[in-house]
């Protein structure tokens, strides 16, 4: 696939324009509501046709595998349920919280920092809370990007880089991750014309859905080039603490990234919290002003007893990480041992809860996600869900016990691939 800078959906160009201060013409052809024009520049969500399989099988009474999701199936440490249910007897924590968070929340963030990664984060200036990084993600160049500017986003990837910036009316380059590159962007070859009108870059590391990992030699590279071109580097750090070895980096480890980058985290994946929506940003300081300014201005800070459970979490949750981690590793083993004996080629993830490995036959990705769900009721996501450089691909989510996932591949060894 060729570098691009994304032109508009067809569905764009022909839908037709109504001049301002005219009332739409109601009729079924012509809503009264029509969407705006920002909901319709988003890239088509492939997924729908299989959730309605998925749920039609359900239905029908079938036993479904769900691989697809990346949401864990485990529940919320006991030690951070405790920390919430204290958190939520004192008075006043009912209230409207700082919509950057509290200070205790901030300290707590900054203290890890300083505990794991020997990194000096300010939290008066530094950190702000966000409700799930997801949230934060996708603000971001709302409080940034004038619009025309670009975003750079690497695909496969997370949609809401792309949603965000289209929000903020920016354009979006797609940086390609291709396996012979590690499934990293290759910065070096954006044209200059872009760089130029570049102010956001964003990176996943670890990566979803590829399971990737930026070696600190690519980041040192990438903050001298954030530098060299006054790009600003979003740092999407939500697997963070789900590695198989080795510690990932966080970008503000690198020396002078916090001049560049803004790192997003979350206690999603890390404690099993997605649904208690979480997060926090760090880096440059006036970068994290803009994001407080303009969350001020849409929502309000996450309710205190769960930043108080959540600042619970990083003071004293390192063992539970651990334990939460050698599970991953244990199903990541299962699976990849498993597919193999079926004759797939999955490489073991250094980091994430995703397997990522091309399609075992001559099909594309969604007629192959299509045969696992019709064939062997298993829910695999195609790789083309997360970008065209996804196509050829597909995504398993470790995010079920061990014998559902070795259930899962006896099934898929029964298919007539
Ligand atoms: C790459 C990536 N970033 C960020 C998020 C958002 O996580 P949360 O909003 O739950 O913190 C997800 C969630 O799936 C993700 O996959």
């Amino acid at each position: 696939m060729k570098l691009r800078t994304s032109a508009r959906p067809a569905a764009v160009l022909s839908r037709r324009t109504r001049p301002a201060g005219t009332h739409p013409n109601p009729g079924p052809a012509s809503p009264a509501f029509p969407r705006a024009r920002r909901l319709t520049r988003l890239p088509p969500y492939l997924f729908a046709e299989m959730d309605r399989r998925r749920r039609a099988l359900l239905a029908a009474g079938h036993d479904v595998i769900n691989l697809g999701i990346g949401d864990p199936d485990q529940p919320t440490p006991a030690f951070i349920r405790r920390a919430i249910a204290e958190a939520w007897k004192i008075s006043g924590v009912h209230q409207y919280s700082p919509g950057e968070g509290t200070i205790e929340y901030r300290s707590a963030i900054a203290q890890w920092y300083r505990r794991v990664m020997d990194v000096e984060v300010d939290p008066r200036t530094e950190i702000c809370a966000v409700i799930g990084s997801k949230e934060g993600i996708a603000h971001l160049p709302l409080a940034l990007l004038e619009p025309g500017e670009t975003v750079l986003v690497p695909e496969p990837g997370y949609p809401p880089y792309t949603s965000g910036a289209v929000f903020a009316g920016g354009r979006v380059h797609y940086m390609p991750l291709r396996r012979e590159n590690g499934f990293l962007p290759d910065f070096e070859a954006i044209p200059s014309a872009t760089l130029r009108r570049a102010r956001i870059l964003w990176l996943c590391s670890p990566n979803n859905p590829t399971g990737s990992v930026a070696p600190r030699a690519y980041l040192e590279r990438l903050v001298a080039f954030a530098r060299r071109r006054r790009i600003l580097i979003g740092y999407d750090a939500a697997y963070y603490a789900i590695y198989a070895e080795e510690r990932p980096c966080s970008i503000l480890e690198i020396p002078g990234a916090k001049e560049v980058a803004i790192e997003f985290q979350s206690f999603s994946k890390t404690f099993h919290m997605t649904g208690w929506r979480i997060g926090w940003a760090a880096g440059r300081a006036e970068v994290v002003s803009a994001l407080r300014d303009l969350k001020a201005n849409l929502d309000s800070g996450p309710y205190m007893p769960i930043q108080h459970a959540a600042a619970e979490a990083l003071r004293s949750g390192d063992a539970e990480a651990a334990k939460i981690r050698a599970m991953y590793r244990r199903r990541r083993d299962t699976a990849v041992a498993g597919l193999r004996r079926l004759g797939w080629e999955v490489t073991p993830p250094p980091a994430t809860f995703y397997l990522w490995g091309p399609v075992p036959l001559r099909a594309g990705s969604t007629e192959f996600a299509r045969r696992c769900l019709e064939e062997a009721h298993v829910v695999v996501t195609p790789g083309n869900g997360f970008g065209p450089s996804g196509e050829g691909y597909f995504r398993i989510a470790l995010t079920v016990p061990e014998a559902r996932l070795r259930e899962a591949i006896v099934r898929l060894g029964k298919v007539k691939w």
